[in-house]
């Protein structure tokens, strides 16, 4: 898959195959994350790979829409320095995404509510952000995840917003 239909046709994946990942490729994913751009290269992430089932469905229950964790293959916790190395965390997650997407993997943010008890639950220091969490699995395209219903509901169609609405040319509004 060349990296522009990568891009364009990546689409959330909740609802996953019950079969493992092999460790290289998600050795593979890992490192498109760690080849990742970073503010003064400081590179200011650390990933938490969680892959025992049990952990999987606990970590799942921090967040309000996070139960698709329970069924990845392996999820990545996403921690950085601090609260201010957000855009580059933002960039090596989706560096992660679409490495993944490239060898038919599917995935998914997880928004983390509680993240308190994630937090102790995963030992992040207290100087650490938890960034996200990052379901990953080989898509079961037969699958419709309950939080799907929920997310279309909210947010209402799949698609995006068309191009001439977000963007200006020289200058914002024109
Ligand atoms: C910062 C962020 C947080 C998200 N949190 C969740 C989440 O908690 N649960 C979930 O199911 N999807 C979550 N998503 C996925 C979005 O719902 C998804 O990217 C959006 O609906 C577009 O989906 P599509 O690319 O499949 O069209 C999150 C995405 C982002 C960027």
């Amino acid at each position: 898959m060349d990296a522009y239909r990568c891009i364009v046709s990546k689409r959330e994946v909740r609802s996953f195959l019950p079969r493992e990942v092999p460790e290289e490729t998600i050795r593979r994913i890992l490192k498109a994350g760690r080849w990742s751009g970073s503010s003064v290269n400081r590179q200011p992430w650390h990933f938490v790979v969680v892959r025992d089932r049990e952990r999987l469905a606990a970590l799942s229950r921090f967040g309000r829409f996070s139960g698709h964790v329970a069924g990845a293959a392996f999820a990545v916790a996403l921690v950085a320095r601090s609260s201010r190395d957000l855009f580059d965390a933002g960039r090596c997650a989706q560096n992660m995404m679409l490495a993944g997407w490239s060898e038919g993997i599917g995935s998914c943010p997880a928004t983390i509510q509680d993240q308190d008890g994630a937090r102790a639950f995963l030992g992040i220091p207290e100087d650490r952000t938890l960034v996200t969490v990052l379901s990953f699995g080989y898509p079961d395209p037969r699958a419709s995840h309950p939080i799907e219903r929920v997310v279309r509901r909210v947010i209402v169609g799949r698609g995006r917003r068309p191009l001439e609405s977000m963007v200006s040319w020289e200058a914002f509004g024109r």
